[in-house]
């Protein structure tokens, strides 16, 4: 790195109390760790100004050339490996001290999830390089399927399980928690425990293939009255096309190439391997946080996905205008 660009390094930090952020504590999990990072962080600072205040002692008693030998250098020497004595219980003790700490932490953030009635079950499944997320219910009708967006209302547990399809992935939304791999052929879980409404962004945090860098997912906290308006706006199947327009667009997307892949609920759409469309209009992003949702850049989208996400499994399918234009005002109407 340049040396401007380390100089500037300070005035971006505070950058990084954002949307995406290990620092801010808007879960109850992320708060548990913003406090061991904090108890890391005091104790390796004084062990780095034991370390140079050493250096610096070292310096300045530096022994004499050999050929001029000080008489006096065995008693002068005693103190310094009385206090490296010192030195050697107190990096043990810290050691000790630390481990306890992560412990006590992990403890914590166990007790800190209410496990009972209120908690949601909320399934993930990692694919390259997309989320598909499924709200579980006990009457399975009531489940909801979205992707690449997660809803949680603020003080609600929620336990994620974590399924991979293809590769190892890790779930990871800093505001809210640690990371937790998705391993293929396994279930893992995470549970979190939003404290605060906002919107945050989270990110594969494994290396995953190309389009690693193009895994995000939006998360949005929010009341539960509104997290409970959003679930009943996503069991509602896709409204009818109102325009000759979209009426095309809904012909040519449950009937041609895009129906092979992807579902669309009420209608004859019913793809599994590709997001669910049924609401996409009503997300944040496009193609997992690649494209923001407006009507732009779903044309940049469908025309040409591979130039956004190269390598994704979203072909070029080889659109006419009309085709894009009918599709697009079908799809802006998946609200
Ligand atoms: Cu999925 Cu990185």
């Amino acid at each position: 790195m340049r040396r401007p660009a380390l100089l500037a390094l300070p005035a971006v930090l505070p950058g990084c109390t954002g949307i995406q952020s290990v620092l801010r504590d808007d879960g109850a999990e992320s708060a548990r760790i913003g406090e061991l990072f904090g108890i890391f962080l005091v104790v390796t600072l004084l062990f780095y100004a034991a370390v140079l205040a050493f250096l610096v002692a070292a310096w300045w008693r530096r022994r004499p050339r050999e050929d001029s030998p000080d008489p006096k250098a065995p008693e002068r020497d005693r103190p310094l490996s009385r206090a490296l004595l010192v030195w050697t219980g107190a990096v043990v003790l810290a050691l000790a001290g630390l481990t306890l700490a992560s412990y006590l932490t992990d403890r914590a953030s166990a007790r800190d999830v209410p496990r009972g009635e209120r908690m949601l079950t909320i399934e993930i499944v990692a694919n390259q390089w997309w989320w598909d997320i499924r709200y579980r219910f006990p009457d399975s009708s009531r489940d909801v399927r979205t992707a690449n967006e997660l809803h949680l209302p603020a003080g609600v547990p929620a336990m994620i399980q974590l399924k991979s399809n293809d590769v190892i992935h890790s779930f990871w939304v800093p505001n809210l928690a640690g990371k937790q791999d998705l391993i293929p052929g396994r279930i893992s879980d995470i549970a979190l425990v939003p404290r605060r409404i906002g919107v945050f962004r989270g990110q594969c945090a494994e290396y995953c293939g190309i389009q690693h860098a193009h895994m995000a997912l939006d998360v949005t906290v929010e009341s539960e009255a509104d997290f409970r308006r959003w679930l009943a706006l996503q069991r509602r199947p896709a409204p009818a096309p109102a325009t000759p327009l979209q009426q095309a667009g809904h012909d040519y997307v449950t009937t041609r190439e895009c129906s092979v892949c992807h579902a669309i609920a009420g209608t004859p759409a019913s793809g599994q391997v590709g997001p669910d469309l049924t609401h996409l209009r009503s997300r944040r992003s496009i193609a997992a946080g690649t494209y923001p949702m407006t009507r732009g850049h779903l044309y940049a989208w469908i025309a040409d996905p591979q130039s956004a996400k190269p390598g994704s499994n979203m072909p070029v399918v080889g659109l006419d205008a009309a085709e894009l234009h009918a599709i697009v005002a079908y799809l802006e109407t998946l609200k």
